[in-house]
């Protein structure tokens, strides 16, 4: 095959919160073909399954099993509901996919991929801080934890070219649509810090199904939300997002 020129794009399709049941056999088909047809690389921001079974596991890797690009995933909240997540990744590895957890996959020398599930914990002036009860702290130190895994697998990439996938939100603006009782469970800005310091071209999550498709960090890098349901919304014919990278 012949190598890829570091300028060259890279055509990114990105989705998220498949929410694939025992019973999702064939659900994915024209997922995948579309994928197949039109970009390089598909990225997929968590709630892969939706009760995180290792049996929903099986079945998205045989939907999987038909891409012909390569697949990079991190999980989300539901894959971890039923305590299967490592038998869910490695469903998924066995048909190829490369499951992200505060690492990065390099696409053909040219375009590094670093994901994180994230976490919650909220935003702006309203981000929980690690004060009062022990709980609170080890609540607050999941997302700090979280977001320090996105630092160290964005430090890792050495390529000019970079994608951030994670699951939770990282930015307000695309959960807007949501209740707002719960933003604060839906994100937090610590997962946007690591992303403004070390740059990315943009950023895809998930889990704000009822949220809004576009935002920004403060440093200006895009975010998308690429929740399934959102996308399916957006464009009921294209589950997915198209970036060229
Ligand atoms: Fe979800
Ligand atoms: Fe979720």
């Amino acid at each position: 095959m012949e190598r890829r020129h570091a300028n060259s794009r890279v055509r990114v399709a990105a989705a998220g919160d498949l929410h694939c049941r025992d019973d999702h056999q064939g659900r994915f088909q024209k997922f995948v073909q579309q994928v197949n047809a039109q970009a390089d690389l598909l990225v997929l921001c968590g709630d892969l399954t939706d009760r995180g079974w290792a049996s929903e596991g099986k079945v998205l890797a045989g939907e999987l099993s038909a891409l012909r690009v390569p697949c990079v995933v991190v999980l989300g909240n539901h894959d971890y509901e039923g305590g299967a997540a490592k038998d869910i990744c490695a469903e998924l590895t066995r048909v190829g996919v490369h499951c992200l957890d505060g690492n990065h996959f390099l696409f053909d020398k040219v375009l590094g991929v670093a994901g994180v599930k994230g976490f919650a914990g909220g935003f702006g002036n309203a981000t929980l801080q690690a004060f009062g009860e022990g709980l609170t702290k080890s609540f607050v130190q999941e997302a700090v934890t979280e977001s320090l895994k996105l630092e160290a697998a964005l430090a890792k990439i050495e390529v000019a070219k970079k994608v951030v996938i994670m699951h939770y939100a990282p930015v307000v603006e695309t959960i807007h649509g949501e209740n707002v009782e719960i933003f604060p469970f839906l994100g937090t800005s610590r997962l946007a810090m690591p992303v403004d310091h070390f740059g990315a071209a943009c950023v895809f999550h998930g889990h704000a199904h009822h949220g809004s498709h576009e935002g920004k960090t403060k440093a200006g890098i895009p975010v998308y939300n690429v929740a399934m349901p959102l996308m399916a919304r957006l464009n009921p014919d294209q589950r997915f997002k198209l970036v060229e990278v």
